[in-house]
């Protein structure tokens, strides 16, 4: 079972020329609108990779199509509140090579209290995950909390800070960054991945693939990307973690985990938006890869 403490967005996405740069107007050449956030799209691809996958987290009245949104995509959403602030939102520009970049505003992602974590988090058991990413409040409680219950912590550091990171270093068991991400927190801890308390970290790699790092076991491997033709690159890696988590939760070793999660990442590349387009396992076995 995995409790995903994460973000639900409205996501606008913006199809440009190129991404703007200070000071620059540009218009868009096609407007869309979709369910995202990082925490959502990570639900939303655990579920497609088969878990039994609860989200907890906020929305404003806003957004009450988001909650309904995520249980028609077979998520539980019982631990979801109703708050008095507008849900939050992202607006994702894309330029024509499937590059991105987001502006994002917290809105009800940073309301969720510690009543509504501690409530979700009373029915989890030992052995079960507590996913989180850096987009909601509660990252600190939600982690004493499931270290308490005998959970496995696992953390995409996204949007990246360093001190959320090294906040919660000690209880991670399993971190997943992507290459900038895994540098900016080498400079910030003067250590290297290898030397982190960390069991277990996964460092994504686009187009170069994926390295897992074992602290436990003392090992380093790479894994190689699979081909891809990337229009969108936006939700491609919490679609890796959600699947990797799925992986995992139901018994995958590390190895074959990675594996589907680079899977449904090449997919996902392909696919303009975000929670609504992540593949499910019968894509993945479906596709040619080869
Ligand atoms: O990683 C992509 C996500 O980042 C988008 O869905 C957007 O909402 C932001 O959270």
């Amino acid at each position: 079972m995995i409790w995903n403490l994460g973000s639900i967005n409205l996501d606008n996405f913006y199809h440009l020329a190129h991404l703007p740069g200070p000071g620059e107007t540009i218009t868009a050449d096609r407007f869309h609108q979709g369910l995202g956030g990082k925490g959502a799209n990570m639900s939303v691809a655990a579920a497609r990779a088969a878990a039994h996958v609860a989200h907890v987290g906020a929305v404003g009245a806003d957004g009450k199509w988001a909650a309904e949104r995520l249980l028609e995509y077979g998520v539980d959403v019982r631990h979801i509140a109703l708050v008095q602030v507008p849900t939050g939102h992202a607006n994702i520009h894309v330029d024509q090579q499937g590059e991105n970049n987001i502006v994002l505003m917290g809105g009800a992602n940073l309301m969720i209290s510690e009543q509504i974590i501690g409530g979700a988090l009373a029915e989890a058991g030992p052995g079960d995950f507590l996913l989180m990413q850096n987009e909601t409040c509660g990252q600190a409680f939600a982690a004493q909390t499931a270290k308490t219950l005998g959970l496995r912590l696992a953390y995409a550091a996204a949007p990246f800070s360093a001190d959320a990171v090294m906040a919660l270093m000690d209880q991670i068991d399993l971190l997943v960054m992507n290459a900038v991400e895994a540098a900016q927190l080498q400079d910030a801890t003067g250590q290297d991945i290898s030397d982190l308390a960390v069991d277990d970290v996964v460092i994504t790699l686009g187009a170069e693939g994926c390295r897992w790092v074992s602290n436990k076991g003392k090992t380093d491997q790479s894994f190689d990307a699979y081909s891809a033709d990337p229009v969108d690159t936006t939700g491609a890696g919490d679609t890796f973690t959600g699947f990797l988590i799925a992986g995992l939760d139901r018994g995958l070793p590390m190895r074959d985990a990675i594996d589907l999660g680079m899977r449904a990442g090449a997919l996902m590349v392909a696919r303009e938006g975000t929670a609504d387009v992540i593949p499910d396992l019968k894509e993945i076995q479906d596709h040619d890869f080869s």
